[in-house]
C-alpha cells in the first residue's frame, strides 16, 4: 500500500511544492472573498470525507480554523480530546493509528511530543497532519507564509527576525525559510536558542540563518519582525524564564530598528506586556489577526493536498 500524504514537517517537502500550497491557499481565499463563512465549496472538493482531530493540548485557532476548513470543503470533522480516549488509559497511539485509520480519511494530532506524531504517521493508513508538537508547528507557518506574501509580494530574499524564546514555532520557521530563500535571524538567550540539530539541518540545507543573542542585530532592517509566547505549552512557566527573556520583547524601539514598512507577527496566543507590548501588538504594523484567519486557507491547501494529491 502506497504511503499516505502526511503533513508532517515542512523540511519534508520541496520549494515547489510549498509555493503551490501557498498559491493554491490563497486563491482559495480570494475566491471566498464576502461569502458566507459556512458556504461549502462549489464542487464539493472533499464530498464525504471524514478528518479526526485530536488534541493532547488546548487550542482556540487549530482546532476551529480546521473544523471550518473541512467543513468549507464539503467534508466533516471528528473531534476528540486525547483525555476521553483510550490513549489516556494506556492504549497505544499506534493501535490508535490502526483504527481511526478504518474510520476517517485523514488524522490532525496536536500531540505534546514529536515522538507521539511521528508514531501515529507510521502506522497510520491515511494522511496525518501535524497541528503542533513540541518540536515544530507547520501548519500556523504556512499560514504565516500566506500572509507575509500577501504583505510582501514575495517570499524570497526577504529576511524575517525571531526575538524570543525559540520554540516549536522557530522550528517550522527555520525549515522555511531554507526552502524558500528567505533569511532567518534569531535572537535568543542562552539556553532559549533552536538546537544543534536544527541549527545543522539549515546549513545542510542551504539555509540563511543567524543565530544570535542580541535582538537588535536580527531586527535591522528586517522585513517582519515574529515572536511568540515565553512559555510554550511544553515547557514550565517561571519568573526566572521571564527575567532572561525580557531583553527580548518586542518594543516599538525594536520594530524602528526593521525596515519602516516591516510587519509584526505572532502565531497567539499572545501575552501583552511580555513577549511583545500592548503598543506593537495593537499597532499598525501588527498582523496577527490575518495570520489567524490564513489559518482556515492554509489549512484547506493542506487538506487538499493530502487528501487530494493537489
Ligand atoms: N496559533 C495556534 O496554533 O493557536 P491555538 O493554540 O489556539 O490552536
Ligand atoms: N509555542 C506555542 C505555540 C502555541 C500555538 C506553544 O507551543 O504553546
Amino acid at each position: 500500500m502506497a504511503t499516505p500524504r502526511h503533513f508532517l514537517d515542512l523540511s519534508d517537502f520541496s520549494a515547489d511544492v510549498l509555493a503551490a500550497l501557498i498559491q493554491h491557499g490563497r486563491a482559495m481565499k480570494d475566491a471566498r472573498k464576502g461569502k458566507p463563512k459556512g458556504m461549502v465549496e462549489p464542487g464539493r472538493p472533499l464530498d464525504g470525507r471524514l478528518l479526526a482531530m485530536i488534541f493532547e493540548r488546548p487550542s482556540t485557532r487549530t482546532r476551529v480554523s480546521f473544523d471550518v476548513a473541512i467543513r468549507q470543503m464539503g467534508g466533516e470533522p471528528v473531534l476528540l480530546s486525547a483525555g476521553d480516549m483510550q490513549l489516556g488509559r494506556g492504549e497505544t497511539i499506534a493501535d490508535t493509528a490502526r483504527v481511526l485509520s478504518r474510520y476517517v480519511d485523514a488524522i490532525m494530532i496536536r500531540a505534546a511530543s514529536h515522538a507521539t506524531l511521528t508514531e501515529l504517521a507510521a502506522n497510520s493508513q491515511v494522511p496525518v497532519i501535524n497541528g503542533l508538537t513540541d518540536f515544530s508547528h507547520p501548519c500556523q507557518v504556512m499560514a504565516d507564509l500566506i500572509t507575509l506574501e500577501e504583505y510582501k509580494g514575495k517570499l524570497k530574499g526577504l529576511t524575517v527576525a525571531w526575538s524570543g524564546d525559540s520554540c516549536n514555532m522557530t522550528t517550522s520557521w527555520i525549515h522555511a525559510a531554507a526552502r524558500l530563500g528567505f533569511t532567518m535571524r534569531v535572537a535568543s538567550p542562552k539556553g532559549f536558542q533552536p538546537s544543534a540539530d536544527v541549527i545543522a539541518w539549515s546549513a545542510q540545507n542551504g539555509g540563511n540563518l543567524l543565530v544570535t543573542q542580541n535582538p537588535d542585530e536580527a531586527a535591522t532592517g528586517a522585513d517582519c519582525i515574529v515572536t511568540d509566547t515565553w512559555a510554550s505549552m511544553n515547557v514550565t512557566d517561571s519568573a526566572d524564564r521571564h527575567q532572561q527573556l525580557q531583553p527580548y520583547q518586542v518594543t516599538a524601539a525594536l520594530m524602528a530598528r526593521a525596515k519602516p514598512d516591516a510587519i509584526f507577527m505572532h502565531c497567539l496566543p499572545a501575552h501583552r506586556g511580555e513577549e511583545v507590548t500592548a503598543q506593537v501588538m495593537d499597532g499598525p504594523q501588527s498582523v496577527v489577526f490575518d495570520e489567524a484567519e490564513n489559518r482556515v486557507h492554509a489549512q484547506k491547501a493542506i487538506l487538499g493536498w493530502c487528501l487530494k494529491g493537489k
